[in-house]
């Protein structure tokens, strides 16, 4: 006897950064985030779950090598999974399954901890095939966000708010879709990846450090990331490309100036990084007769050099000949792979 199940999941890229936590047990962050979720077919997590009676022990399997299942925020996402699926045992029939083993075999198809949100992708991924195997329904972003804070926002497609939330249980910091995939058309994510080793400052270590000592997050956190995330709400509603890319570039700007102003600094981004930034402004930087830039693409950067494109497909071609040009790959490179346009929308 035994019950499985294999789900996907697809990373998100914040477009208003989550940075700094108010409870790191129950990860509730100090501000509001909104991000695009990729679409399914590209960049994903794809976790397989078995539970059985003839299991002797739990085990866990992360890009084909073994890893202790004693992770605290695993722990705590099968707790609370465990605990609604114990609330509805009688209906379900699933009383007799909580006691079984579990194997969990979880595999990303790009470089974890690069500061490409692999752990976003990760931990929904995780809880929602959690849910299904235990037969769970209603909203499961805020035990994926015990996982990982950034994966609640995985669990929702297109483009997705987290609510900080002002509950101290962490009841009402959820996260929820604020526009289809299809919001902005034929858009797509361009990553130039600058280095696929590990992160050196884990997005943990660096929050709770940049909370502790910046006092420019003390600005972000009680003015400028409420009022941009209100814009950005607004230039969404309102499908305002070019004011997307200004607040997206800006937001990512003073999430690694708050980095920056970390004591010790936490220092993400590379030389690559910065000439890719300065590249795409030099790409917008065409004037409107009002004298305002019409911004044409934009870019973020995560806890990590990597920068993410966002860029409407229309200009997908003559940017990526761009930075064919800045960036031209070694002889022995694969071109076919070096370089590609992500498609947001799903592509079946
Ligand atoms: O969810 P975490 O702990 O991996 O933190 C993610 C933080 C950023 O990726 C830098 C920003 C974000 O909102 O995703």
């Amino acid at each position: 006897m035994m019950k499985t199940v294999t789900c996907t999941a697809p990373v998100n890229i914040a477009v208003i950064k989550y940075w700094g936590k108010r409870d790191e047990t129950l990860i509730l962050p100090l501000n509001d985030s909104i991000s695009f979720t990729l679409s399914q077919d590209e960049m994903c997590a794809k976790t397989t779950i078995s539970i059985s009676p003839t299991f002797k022990e739990d085990k866990f399997w992360l890009n084909g090598k073994e890893e202790s299942l004693e992770n605290p925020r695993i722990q705590n996402c099968l707790k609370e999974v465990r605990r609604r699926a114990s609330k509805r045992k009688h209906e379900s029939g699933v009383e007799g399954t909580l006691n079984w083993h579990i194997h969990i075999c979880s595999k990303n198809n790009f470089p974890t901890a690069a500061g490409l949100a692999s752990s976003a992708a990760g931990y929904a991924c995780l809880v929602y095939a959690l849910g299904q195997v235990y037969g769970i329904e209603g909203d499961l972003s805020s035990v994926a966000r015990q996982g990982s804070g950034s994966a609640c926002r995985s669990i929702y497609g297109g483009l997705v708010q987290w609510y900080k939330g002002e509950e101290d249980d962490g009841t009402d910091s959820v996260a929820q879709s604020i526009a289809p995939p299809e919001h902005f058309p034929d858009l797509r994510v361009v990553i130039c990846v600058a280095n696929d080793g590990r992160k050196k400052t884990g997005s943990t270590i660096g929050m709770r450090r940049t909370v502790l000592t910046s006092r420019l997050m003390q600005y972000r956190i009680q003015e400028s990331v409420i009022s941009r995330t209100a814009a950005m709400k607004k230039a969404i509603k309102e499908k305002d490309w070019s004011k997307f890319c200004d607040l997206t570039m800006a937001d990512s700007n003073e999430m690694h100036a708050v980095c920056q102003d970390t004591s010790p600094p936490c220092v993400y981004m590379n030389d690559t990084s910065h000439t890719v930034a300065a590249l795409i402004h030099q790409y917008n930087d065409v004037k409107t007769t009002s004298g305002n830039v019409n911004h044409k693409v934009c870019y973020t950067f995560d806890a990590g050099p990597n920068a993410c494109l966002f860029v409407p497909g229309a200009v997908v071609g003559e940017l990526l000949g761009l930075l064919m040009r800045a960036f031209p790959p070694s002889p022995t490179q694969n071109t076919d792979t070096y370089i590609t346009g992500i498609p947001i929308q799903p592509t079946d």
